[in-house]
């Protein structure tokens, strides 16, 4: 895509913008440029080569000349990929040729039938080989994208095939999709890619601990959370989650006279290949082209190995002909291509049954209903205890004591209840019912409008008092090396805590008595605590388990503050004045500081 030397000169006039902190109308593509390769570098190559840091400035320095330019802004400036508008609703766009499935094998005897049919096709003798490219089967939400003119000017989800909705801003978000791609070196007007958007798994943890944290239902699996935010209305809120994209193939390309353009490759590791060149994430270690259908089941099984490593989730692999001239024989069906099929890794999926619920108090009040299951072995561990989220999770899926449940774990994923069995439930099961009253303290429970959780509104819930003091040590919060969950419920129940001012005035000579601790322990956690005492007021912010004040918003307030105590005297237009900060959490904080003062 770039080469040395561009690499180096784009590095180089980064530094000067930086140094400069401006630019004029003859540098404006410079700088635009710039920004583009480290977008490039950092969404598609996953090797930035300059700090988050210096590409905010970047940024920040287009962001200004534009302000003053507006009439200069192009619809490819890096400053155009996420639009403040809100989607009302999303069209349907006729795809320029049909998004077709693929065809599952599951073992070497289908890939053996697959490999015979293609040589019958194309009157191969049975022992010679075909070479196949094979590449991971992501699993996210597919895209088809239209470049015309070198720009990209329509994304659309899959639909039925014919037809699918037109996503065009919210793929424009995605860092790793370009918004330019010069198709015209290919002599291309215009072209059609086919992709899939994913959902790191590090980047979908984060995300529901964030949820979690927030008292938001937790998303299911990165493929969920992937198609849920291409659905979501506001480009903003998508730019937020962080999707990749993956193209996998080449599906149209014309010239001005509407000459196919495809034909130009030979073979299908050479059309990804060119679309690499252009700038777009395909696979490239993850591919690899095999001579011959043993050497493709070889691969295959390196993959299933490897998958639980692997940085994005993939359910399969992608097994096509290489040669293009071979595809174009085989043909398609109404469902699939004849030239391809998808081998599926082994779900990882097992049936179990519900024994009980436990509802669970958490920090903030919410009850989240916890199911307990036969233990079953799934993907390396043993499953007993489930999240069932809460009680619109449990009426949707239609679970109740007895039933057989099917549970998924996605790689490294939390197991989650996938459906469970109606037509298999026993005469003695029976419904869930969700309980009305705090199953700790007995407080009559409540859910707002808005929210998907039942609350227990009683504060001085021990349940909760004990969550809030696991919070607050915990590695998100003040992050008390040696101070875990089971020493906290320990010093709870000595009465030697009951809220957070007492974890600060520790009787470290009787916790040298305590079973299993003696002195160097106590010195130790003596010794993190102290430390403790020195985190940054947006730390402590966050250790209070204050409903909606989560990490991002803690930071945000944190800035103007000195003392945590000052927020005393914020009245709530003044939270509401913080950008990305809104009048619930404002009103939170200051009910949280009444509650302290009372
Ligand atoms: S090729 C004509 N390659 O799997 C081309 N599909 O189950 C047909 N998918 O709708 C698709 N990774 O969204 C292809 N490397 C890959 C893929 C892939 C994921 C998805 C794609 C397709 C679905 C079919």
């Amino acid at each position: 895509m770039y080469s040395k030397e561009q690499e180096i000169e784009f590095n180089k006039q980064s530094k000067e913008f930086i140094i400069h902190q401006k630019i004029d109308i003859t540098s404006y593509d410079i700088l635009k440029k710039c920004i583009q390769y480290h977008e490039w570098k950092y969404a598609v190559q996953n090797e930035p080569s300059i700090s988050d840091f210096e590409y905010d400035q970047l940024f920040a320095i287009l962001i200004a000349f534009e302000k003053k330019n507006p009439h200069l802004i192009s619809s490819d400036s890096p400053s155009q990929r996420v639009s403040n508008d809100i989607v009302s609703e999303f069209h349907s766009v006729e795809h320029l040729t049909p998004m077709l499935s693929l065809e599952n094998t599951y073992n070497i005897e289908d890939l053996k039938e697959f490999d015979k049919r293609i040589k019958k096709v194309i009157d191969l003798p049975e022992d010679e080989a075909l070479d196949y490219l094979v590449e991971p089967k992501f699993d996210g939400g597919s895209l088809s994208i239209v470049y015309e003119n070198d720009q990209l000017v329509r994304a659309a989800t899959r639909g039925d095939g014919t037809k699918g909705e037109e996503m065009t801003a919210n793929a424009r978000t995605i860092k790793s999709l370009p918004l330019q791609a010069a198709f015209s070196k290919y002599g291309i007007v215009k072209a059609e890619l086919r992709g899939e958007a994913l959902i790191r798994k590090d980047h979908f943890r984060n995300a529901n601990l964030k949820r979690e944290a927030e008292g938001l239902p937790l998303l299911a699996n990165p493929r969920n959370a992937a198609t849920g935010v291409l659905r979501v209305k506001d480009p903003r809120e998508t730019a937020s989650r962080n999707l990749d994209i993956f193209i996998f193939q080449f599906s149209y390309a014309v010239d001005e006279q509407g000459v196919n353009q495809l034909a130009k490759f030979e073979t299908q590791d050479q059309s990804i290949q060119a679309l690499h060149d252009l700038g777009f994430k395909v696979s490239t270690v993850e591919r690899k082209v095999n001579h011959g259908i043993d050497a493709v089941f070889h691969f295959i099984q390196q993959w299933a190995e490897k998958r639980d490593d692997y940085e994005f989730e993939l359910d399969g692999m992608v097994i096509k002909v290489n040669e293009l001239k071979i595809q174009e024989r085989s043909g398609f069906t109404s469902h699939h291509p004849r030239w391809a099929v998808a081998f599926k890794f082994q779900a990882k999926q097992v049936t179990s049954t519900l024994l009980q619920v436990d509802f669970q108090v958490g920090k903030i009040g919410s009850i989240t209903p916890v199911a307990k299951i036969e233990p079953v072995p799934l993907a390396g561990v043993t499953v007993s205890s489930i999240s069932l989220h809460n009680e619109d999770f449990i009426v949707s899926k239609d679970i109740w004591y007895g039933d057989t449940v099917l549970v998924e774990r996605a790689g490294d994923v939390i197991p989650y209840i996938v459906k469970s069995f109606p037509e298999l439930r026993p005469s003695h099961a029976k419904r869930i019912v969700f309980p009305t009253e705090c199953p700790v303290c007995n407080t009559t429970l409540i859910r707002e409008e808005d929210e998907s959780a039942w609350r227990c509104p009683n504060y001085e819930c021990s349940a909760q008092v004990t969550q809030r003091l696991i919070h607050h040590v915990s590695k998100d919060a003040m992050d008390i090396d040696g101070l875990g969950s089971s020493l906290v419920e320990r010093f709870v129940e000595l009465g030697m805590i009951q809220n957070i001012a007492d974890i600060y005035q520790l009787d470290y000579e009787k916790i040298a008595t305590l079973d299993g601790m003696g002195e160097k322990s106590a010195n130790k956690l003596r010794n993190a605590i102290d430390k403790a005492k020195q985190n940054p007021i947006h730390r402590v912010l966050h250790s209070l388990s204050i409903h909606h004040l989560g990490k991002k918003v803690s930071k945000l307030i944190a800035e103007h503050l000195d003392h945590v105590m000052d927020l005393q005297q914020w009245p709530l237009e003044k939270f509401i004045d913080i950008k990305d900060v809104g009048p619930v959490v404002g009103k939170n904080i200051i009910a949280f500081l009444l509650i302290k003062k009372t």
